[in-house]
C-alpha cells in the first residue's frame, strides 16, 4: 500500500543519490552535501510518522542534544580536524546502532517468536556496530594525538587475541540466536565485539589512519543497513547500504592508492613505528631564502607545486594562488600535484585550493604528473613530507616502502617549504631533504610564501 510514509522515504532516497552524486567534484560538493542533508531530514520527519512510535517527550530531547552538541562541533571544527570529526561521528553512528540492538532484544524479549531473520540481522548489526564504535573512538584518539599514533600491539599474540574476542562475540550470538534469552549474553556481544574493535585499530600506524576511518564508515552503513531489515525500516536499510556500498569502494581505492591491502592494513604495524630508522641522518641540509626561491622560479619554464598537510595548517592556499598568478604573468606554467592522502582527508587539497580559485584544470591526479617532473625545472613542495619521500621508493627497510609517491626528486631542482626537519604524519626522516638537489626554506608556509611573492614583485 502506499502511503505518505512510503512517498517521503523514496523521495529521500533520491535526494541521497543525487547528493552523492554532487559529491564526484569540488564544485558541486557543497551544494551535494545540502542534498543529501535535506534528504536525511525528510527521511527522519518519514520515520517519526510511524504510528505508535512511543516517547515524544525522549525523542524530542534526543533531537534537541544531538544538534547542540553537533551543530556547533561541525561549524567550529578546523578543515585540519575533519578526519577526526568524521571517525568520531562514524562512531556515533555505529554506536546508535548498538544500542538499537539492544533495545530490539530487550522488546522482543531475546527475540521470541520473532521470525528467523530478525535476530540474525539485529545479532550482526549489534557485532558491527559495537566494533565500529569503539574502533572509530580509538581512531580519533589517534588522529587527535589523544593516543600514540604508533602501532600500539601485543606481538605476536595480536592476531589469536583479535580472532578470539571475535569468535567470542559471534559465539555469544549464536546461543542468542539459537533460542536463549539471557540479556547477559547480548551485554557480552557487545563488549567481547567493542574490544575486539579496539584490539583491531590500536595496532595500526598513523599512516593507515585514513583507510581505517573509511573502512569503519562501510562497516557502520552495513550495521545500519542489518538494523534497518530487522526493525522493517526501509530508510535505514537504502541509507545503510549507500553508506556501505561509498565506504568500501572508497577504502579500496585509497588502500591502493597506498599500495596496501585491505587485510595488510587491518593486520597493522604500518607507519608511526617508533623505531623507524632515521633517514634523513648523514647528510647537509640546504637552507635558501626567499629572495632566493623567487629567482628560481621567475627564471623557470615549469613549476610544479606540490601541496601538502603544512599547506592546510598554514592556510597557505590563497597566497599560493598569488604566487601561481605573478608566475604566469611571467610566462612560467605552473601545475599542481595533487597526491591521493596528501592532507589529513580524502580531497583535501582539491577543497583548499578551489577555495582560492586555483583553475581545477592546474590540478594534476600522481598517475597524471609523475612523468612530468623529470621535464620541470622546480619541484615547489609545500608542507607535504610522506608523499614526498623518496624511501617508500627505495628502502625497503622503511616503513612507508611501497607507498606510491610523488616523483619530485626527479624533477632538476627541488624546494621545500616547511618549519623544521621533523617528520612528517607517518613519523618517518625524508631523505629528500638532503638531497643535493633540494633546498629548503624554512618557515610558516604561508609567510613564506607571502615572502616569496613579495620577491617576485620586486623583480
Ligand atoms: P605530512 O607527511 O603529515 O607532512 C606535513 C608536513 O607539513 C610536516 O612535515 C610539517 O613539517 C609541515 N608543516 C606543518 N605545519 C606547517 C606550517 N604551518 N607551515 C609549513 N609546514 C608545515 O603531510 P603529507 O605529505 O600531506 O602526507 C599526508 C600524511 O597524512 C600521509 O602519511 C597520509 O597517510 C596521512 N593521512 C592522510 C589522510 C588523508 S585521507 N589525506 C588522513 C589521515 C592521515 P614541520 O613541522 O617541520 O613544519
Amino acid at each position: 500500500m502506499i502511503t505518505l510514509r512510503s512517498v517521503l522515504y523514496v523521495l529521500a532516497f533520491a535526494l541521497f543519490i543525487y547528493g552523492l552524486m554532487g559529491l564526484t567534484g569540488p564544485r558541486t560538493a557543497v551544494r551535494g552535501n545540502a542534498i543529501a542533508a535535506v534528504g536525511m531530514v525528510i527521511a527522519v520527519v518519514a520515520t517519526l510518522l510511524t504510528p505508535g512510535l512511543g516517547n515524544w517527550g525522549l525523542i524530542v530531547l534526543g533531537l534537541v542534544v544531538g544538534a547542540v552538541i553537533g551543530v556547533p562541533a561541525a561549524r567550529r571544527v578546523r578543515m585540519t580536524a575533519m578526519p577526526q570529526m568524521v571517525a568520531l561521528f562514524n562512531g556515533v553512528g555505529g554506536g546508535a546502532v548498538a544500542l538499537t540492538a539492544w533495545v530490539e532484544f530487550r522488546e522482543s524479549a531475546g527475540f521470541q517468536g520473532a521470525p528467523a531473520f530478525v535476530p540474525i540481522a539485529t545479532l550482526f548489526a549489534a557485532i558491527i556496530g559495537s566494533i565500529s564504535f569503539w574502533g572509530s573512538l580509538v581512531a580519533f584518539g589517534k588522529l587527535q594525538e589523544i593516543v600514540p599514533g604508533r602501532p600500539i600491539t601485543v606481538g605476536r599474540l595480536q592476531l589469536p587475541l583479535n580472532v578470539l574476542l571475535l569468535a567470542g562475540a559471534v559465539a555469544c550470538a549464536v546461543l542468542i540466536g539459537l533460542g536463549n534469552d539471557v540479556e547477559l549474553l547480548l551485554i557480552a556481544v557487545l563488549v567481547l565485539a567493542g574490544l575486539a574493535g579496539i584490539a583491531v585499530v590500536l595496532p595500526i600506524g598513523g599512516a593507515d589512519m585514513p583507510v581505517v576511518v573509511s573502512l569503519l564508515n562501510a562497516f557502520t552503513g552495513l550495521s545500519a543497513a542489518a538494523a534497518g531489515l530487522a526493525l522493517s525500516n526501509t530508510a535505514m536499510i537504502v541509507a545503510g547500504m549507500i553508506v556501505g556500498a561509498s565506504g568500501s569502494i572508497l577504502t579500496d581505492q585509497m588502500a591502493k592508492a597506498m599500495n596496501r591491502s585491505i587485510p595488510s592494513i587491518v593486520a597493522g604495524g604500518f607507519g608511526g613505528t617508533a623505531d623507524a630508522a632515521p633517514a634523513a641522518a648523514g647528510g647537509t641540509v640546504r637552507s635558501v631564502s626567499a629572495a632566493d626561491v623567487a629567482i628560481q622560479l621567475a627564471y623557470a619554464g615549469q613549476v610544479i607545486v606540490v601541496p601538502g598537510y603544512g599547506m592546510a595548517v598554514a592556510q597557505a592556499q590563497h597566497a599560493v594562488q598569488d604566487m601561481a598568478k605573478l608566475l604566469a604573468d611571467k610566462g612560467v606554467g605552473v601545475l599542481y600535484a595533487i597526491h591521493p592522502v596528501a592532507g589529513r582527508m580524502p580531497g583535501h587539497m582539491n577543497v583548499l585550493l578551489a577555495e582560492a580559485d586555483v583553475p581545477y584544470e592546474r590540478l594534476k591526479e600522481m598517475d597524471e604528473i609523475n612523468d612530468e617532473f623529470a621535464r620541470t625545472d622546480v619541484a615547489l613542495v609545500i608542507g607535504a613530507n610522506d608523499v614526498t619521500n623518496p624511501a617508500a621508493r627505495t628502502d625497503p627497510n622503511s616503513p612507508i616502502y611501497g607507498m606510491p609517491i610523488l616523483d619530485v626528486d626527479q624533477a632538476r631542482t627541488v624546494i621545500v617549504l616547511k618549519r623544521s626537519m621533523r617528520a612528517g604524519f607517518a613519523g618517518v626522516d625524508n631523505p629528500l631533504y638532503v638531497d643535493p638537489k633540494t633546498s629548503m626554506l624554512f618557515g610558516d608556509a604561508k609567510s613564506s610564501v607571502r615572502e616569496v611573492v613579495e620577491e617576485l614583485k620586486a623583480l
